[in-house]
C-alpha cells in the first residue's frame, strides 16, 4: 500500500486508469472529464468520434469511454460499433440528450454498458463510472476464468486419453509377453512402421498415430481363442473367419480414440487388407486402403516372417525382403515395400531388438 501511495504522488495521472470522454460540446466534455479526474482517474478528451478513434490508435485502448450519442460525423452508435470491434474489453457509457434516449437504449444492445441522460449530475456520473468499471472487471474475470477452465478441461481430457492408451498398451504387451512367439511383436512392428513412414514423408502427429496404431494393431486378438492363435497346422474356414474378427474387435476396443485419433483405428481395422483386394475385413483395394494401414501391413508381415511361430520356423531377413518384393503389387503396396527396404537396407542388422 505504501508503495502505491508513493507512486501515486510521483505520477498520479500515468498510474490511474485512463478514460476517454468524447463529445462535440466542449462544456459537457470538460465537465465530465473533470468529474472523472476528481475520482482519481485520468481523462483524455476528443471533440468527435473520429478524433476519439485516432487518440485510441495513437495511445492505446482505455478501460472506459464516455461518449455522446448525437455528434456530427460518425455518431455515437457508429463509434460504439467501432469500439466493440477494435477494443472489446473497453467499457462504454453513452451520454444522451432527452431526444436521443431511444438511440442510447439501442446502444445497450450493441454493447454499451450503460447510459447517462444529459444534463448529467456529478453524483450520477460518479456512480455510473464506478459501476461500469466494476462491471468491466467482472466481465474480464469471468472471461479469464472461462478460458482457464477450458484449458483445464482440455488438459484433463488429454490425461484421460493418455491413461486409456497406457492401459491398452500395457494389456497388449502383457498378452504378447505370455507367448514366446509373439513377445515384442507389436513394438517391433511399430518401430519398423515409423521408420518406413519417415521415408514416405510422414512427420509430427501423423507419424505419432502410425507409431501408436502399429503398436496396438493386434489388440483385438484379446478376443481370439488361444487354441486357434497357436494352432500348428492349417486353419479351417471357421477358424480363419474367427481370426479375421480381431481387426473389428480391435477397432471397437479403441473406440474412445475415434474422434481424436481416427488413423489409429483405421490401422487396427485395415492392417490385413491386401493391395489386390483379397484381404480382410473390408476387402479394400489399392489406394482405398489407408496408407498408414498399408505401411503396417508390410512391417507386420516382415516381423511375422522373421520370428518363429507355433506353426513355422522363421525366415532370414534377406528371405523376408525377397518375399516382400515378390508380393509387392499383390499383397503389399509396392511404394510401402520400397520405403521399408530403403529404411532398412542392411538385413544383417535385423530383426530389431525390443
Ligand atoms: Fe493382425
Amino acid at each position: 500500500m505504501l508503495l502505491d501511495q508513493i507512486a501515486q504522488r510521483l505520477e498520479p495521472k500515468a498510474l490511474a486508469p485512463r478514460c476517454l470522454v468524447v463529445d462535440d460540446d466542449a462544456t459537457v466534455r470538460h465537465s465530465i472529464a473533470r468529474v472523472i479526474e476528481l475520482m482519481g482517474l485520468s481523462a483524455m478528451q476528443a471533440g468527435s468520434a473520429e478524433e476519439g478513434l485516432e487518440r485510441l490508435a495513437a495511445e492505446g485502448e482505455v478501460p472506459l469511454i464516455v461518449s455522446d450519442v448525437n455528434m456530427p460525423g460518425l455518431n455515437g452508435l457508429g463509434f460504439l460499433e467501432e469500439i466493440v470491434k477494435r477494443y472489446p474489453d473497453t467499457a462504454v457509457i453513452m451520454l444522451s440528450g432527452v431526444s436521443d434516449v431511444k438511440t442510447a437504449v439501442a446502444c445497450l444492445d450493441k454493447g454499451a454498458l450503460d447510459y447517462i441522460a444529459k444534463p448529467a449530475l456529478i453524483e450520477e456520473v460518479r456512480a455510473r463510472v464506478t459501476k461500469a468499471l466494476e462491471k468491466r472487471d467482472l466481465l474480464l474475470q469471468k472471461r479469464f476464468y472461462q478460458k482457464n477452465l477450458e484449458l483445464r478441461v482440455r488438459v484433463q481430457a488429454g490425461r484421460i486419453k493418455e491413461l486409456f492408451v497406457q492401459a491398452v498398451q500395457t494389456l497388449a504387451h502383457a498378452l504378447e509377453a505370455k507367448d514366446a512367439y509373439t513377445s515384442g511383436h507389436s513394438m517391433r512392428v511399430s518401430r519398423y512402421a515409423v521408420q518406413t513412414a519417415v521415408r514416405l514423408g510422414f512427420t509430427g502427429e501423423r507419424l505419432e498415430e502410425i507409431r501408436l496404431g502399429a503398436d496396438l494393431h493386434d489388440i483385438g486378438k484379446i478376443g481370439t481363442r488361444e487354441a486357434i492363435l497357436n494352432k500348428p497346422g492349417p486353419l479351417t474356414e471357421e477358424e480363419f473367419a474367427h481370426i479375421t474378427e480381431h481387426t473389428i474387435l480391435g477397432e471397437r476396443i479403441l473406440a474412445p480414440l475415434a474422434r481424436e485419433n481416427p488413423t489409429v483405428l483405421r490401422i487396427v481395422r485395415n492392417h490385413h487388407e491386401r493391395f489386390d483386394g483379397r484381404g480382410f475385413p473390408d476387402r479394400l483395394t489399392g489406394d482405398e486402403i489407408p496408407i498408414e494401414a498399408r505401411i503396417v501391413c508390410v512391417t507386420d508381415a516382415f516381423d511375422a516372417m522373421t520370428t518363429n511361430r507355433a506353426y513355422r520356423a522363421s525366415r532370414t531377413p534377406q528371405a523376408a525382403f525377397e518375399e516382400l518384393e515378390r508380393c509387392a503389387g499383390t499383397h503389399f503396396d509396392p511404394k510401402c515395400v520400397q520405403a521399408f527396404l530403403e529404411a532398412f537396407p542392411d538385413p544383417s542388422a535385423l530383426p530389431l531388438l525390443t
